[in-house]
């Protein structure tokens, strides 16, 4: 498949606390998509080279673990989980969440290889969807340049920081607000300075505030946006 050519796909970029993954789902749902989580994938690798063993600094290590995983990502039925993701046949949705892998993952994701070769397993994820919904930082820019339609959601930072908040609250895992200021402060630098394939909207992507808007709003407009564009 020519990634670069028009191909059904919708590709929502954004950072941290956006409210991407919900919104996201939601729209693969009411387009009958494959709902894509390029983070997820990101993070069942940072969660592999943890449980191997091996170093955060063994590049070597990581590019070979990253270039042949054996990774499922499945839609989820199970309340405040937006995927289920499968790793080498194990379930580890709730694993990859847990704050040691959002901290690892920094240092897996900046690795121009690595990048590489999950760039080629989420291509491979969304060409044999029949229609994608594909979500992350560089999936306008990088993964699939050609998607016909591609959105950037973006909320003011206080407004992630409530929304982080209160969804760990919910979960039952209460995490000081300072702390998730800190994290997002923090994961939007390393976001937007990566060398490789950092956080940036596609010029030819539709800039979406979500800082007023319900998820259920900024779904309809993503859908409506969508079928308009037929
Ligand atoms: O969306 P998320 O927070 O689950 O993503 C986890 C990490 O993976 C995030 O810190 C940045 C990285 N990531 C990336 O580098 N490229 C993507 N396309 C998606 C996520």
């Amino acid at each position: 498949m020519n990634f670069f050519k028009k191909i059904n796909a919708v590709a929502i970029d954004g950072p941290a606390g956006s409210g991407k993954s919900t919104v996201s789902r939601l729209v693969a749902e009411r387009l009958g998509y494959t709902y894509i989580d390029t983070g997820a994938t990101y993070r069942a690798l940072t969660l592999k080279v943890m449980r191997k063993n091996v170093d955060l600094s063994d590049r070597k290590a990581i590019i070979e673990l990253s270039g042949d995983l054996d990774l499922v990502l499945t839609p989820s039925e199970k309340e405040g989980r937006t995927i289920n993701v499968i790793l080498d046949g194990v379930d580890v949705s709730e694993e990859i969440r847990r704050m040691e892998v959002t901290v690892n993952v920094k240092h897996v994701c900046k690795i121009p290889e690595v990048r590489k070769n999950m760039v080629d397993l989420q291509r491979k994820m969304a060409s044999e969807a029949n229609g994608a919904v594909m979500e992350g930082r560089d999936t306008g820019t990088v993964v699939l340049p050609g998607a016909k339609y591609k959105f950037y959601v973006d909320a003011a930072f206080d407004e992630r920081v409530e929304r982080r908040f209160a969804e760990m609250r919910a979960k039952g895992v209460p995490v000081p607000k300072s702390e998730i200021e800190d994290d997002l402060k923090q994961r939007d630098h390393t976001d937007k300075t990566r060398e490789v394939g950092p956080l940036k909207k596609a010029d030819d992507a539709v800039l979406i505030d979500t800082t007023d808007l319900t998820i259920d709003q900024v779904v309809a407009k993503i859908v409506e946006l969508v079928s308009r564009k037929g």
